[in-house]
């Protein structure tokens, strides 16, 4: 089976790490959850740095720190896993949907402008997959309009737009290192921020509202939640960082075959600007206009093919379909046109063109 992804991370090479972990009992605030938000604050260049459970629970407490609630509208770009409106959602406020251009996937100023009205109280910039094409004009909007901006970037540690890397663009960037991105803590995420001075708040919401000791007790200066990343988590972190680059370099050059392989016969990749080095942390393709995307998938399983969709147009989900009625035109085309190829360490890529070019000639013929 040729699979969509595999780790890039072994058992070796966090064994010792983890004897060390067992031998000293730390399992969660040890030196490697400081190691780990040290390492990323010197990756991104962010002036602030937080580690979290999650994605989610990262664009959650960035949602809260900005006071939304009943009666706001955030704009999120909408070619997107639905967490990213879901955060939204949850707080009470609308998501309102910015549709995204057919070449980058993302949110562009066209799109954010139609989106915008006097209820708008903040933007969630989607880098799709991986891209973080436009991210800079977008920040450069949102502070003229004094709007404060969030990058969903949970597909995007490592990617930059203009030299910055994602987490020193927006004004606060949330990460994921679920097993589907390129550097996974099973679960995981984490938080950066530009404005240092709301560092405390970060980190005492993250932990319960404790900050500082009274006494021998901690002292709980504020009410907060636990969205702690544990010393597992942030052993397997601090050594895929390591070799992060190596890998956006390595996933470049698969999708570069693919392109030379696949663009002849009709499919179209996803663009880029020419100042973005983007991660590629999904391969996705537009299918050939002619061939119907969902029945390329199912023929590709059967040759032991994973494939699966580029990703969702979160207005078109049932949920938010039903509830908005905001279905977003040119997000909905990629919804249904899109298509994420295996990328992954030791991937023969020109066997993999060979057998989805099959595929394709086989759905012409009986088409
Ligand atoms: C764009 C985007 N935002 C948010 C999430 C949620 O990330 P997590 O699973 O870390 O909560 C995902 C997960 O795939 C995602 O792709």
């Amino acid at each position: 089976m040729i699979r969509l992804i595999k780790p890039y991370v072994t058992f070796e090479d966090v064994e010792q790490d983890f004897r060390n972990m067992f031998d000293s009992g730390m399992f969660t605030r040890g030196q490697n959850v400081e190691g780990f938000r040290n390492e990323l604050l010197t990756y991104t260049g962010a002036p602030s740095v937080f580690l979290a459970t999650s994605a989610t629970t990262a664009l959650w407490l960035c949602l809260k720190n900005l006071g939304i609630g009943a009666g706001d509208e955030v704009v999120v770009s909408d070619f997107s896993f639905p967490a990213t409106a879901n955060v939204v959602e949850d707080l009470g406020a609308r998501p309102v949907f910015a549709d995204v251009s057919p070449d980058t996937f993302n949110m562009s100023a066209e799109t954010l402008d139609a989106a915008i009205t006097a209820k708008t109280r903040a933007v969630i910039f989607v880098d799709a997959l991986g891209n973080p094409t436009g991210l800079t004009r977008i920040a450069e909007i949102c502070r003229e309009k004094g709007l404060p901006l969030i990058e969903d970037a949970a597909c995007a540690l490592g990617s930059s737009e203009g030299g910055h890397r994602c987490g020193s663009i927006a004004d606060m960037t949330c990460f994921s290192f679920h097993p589907r991105k390129l550097l996974t803590t099973g679960e995981g995420g984490a938080i950066s921020i530009l404005d240092a001075t709301k560092s405390d708040w970060f980190d005492r919401k993250l932990s319960h509202g404790g900050q500082g000791m009274r006494g021998y007790a901690l002292d709980f200066v504020d009410y907060g939640y636990n969205f702690r990343m544990s010393e597992p988590q942030a052993i397997m972190g601090r050594v895929q960082l390591r070799n992060l680059d190596e890998v956006i370099e390595e996933r470049n050059e698969l999708r570069a075959t693919c392109i030379k392989h696949l663009e002849p016969v009709g499919f179209i990749a996803q663009k880029r600007g020419a100042n973005v080095v983007h991660n590629v942390q999904s391969l996705v393709f537009k299918v050939p206009d002619d061939i119907d995307r969902d029945q390329l998938i199912g023929q590709l399983r059967e040759e032991d093919v994973e494939t699966t969709i580029g990703t969702y147009a979160i207005s078109a989900t049932t949920y938010y379909r039903d509830r908005y009625d905001s279905v977003q035109p040119v997000s909905d085309l990629l919804f249904r046109t899109t298509l994420t190829l295996p990328c992954y360490r030791g991937l023969d890529a020109e066997d993999l063109c060979g057998r989805i070019i099959n595929a394709v000639q086989t759905q012409r013929k009986l088409g």
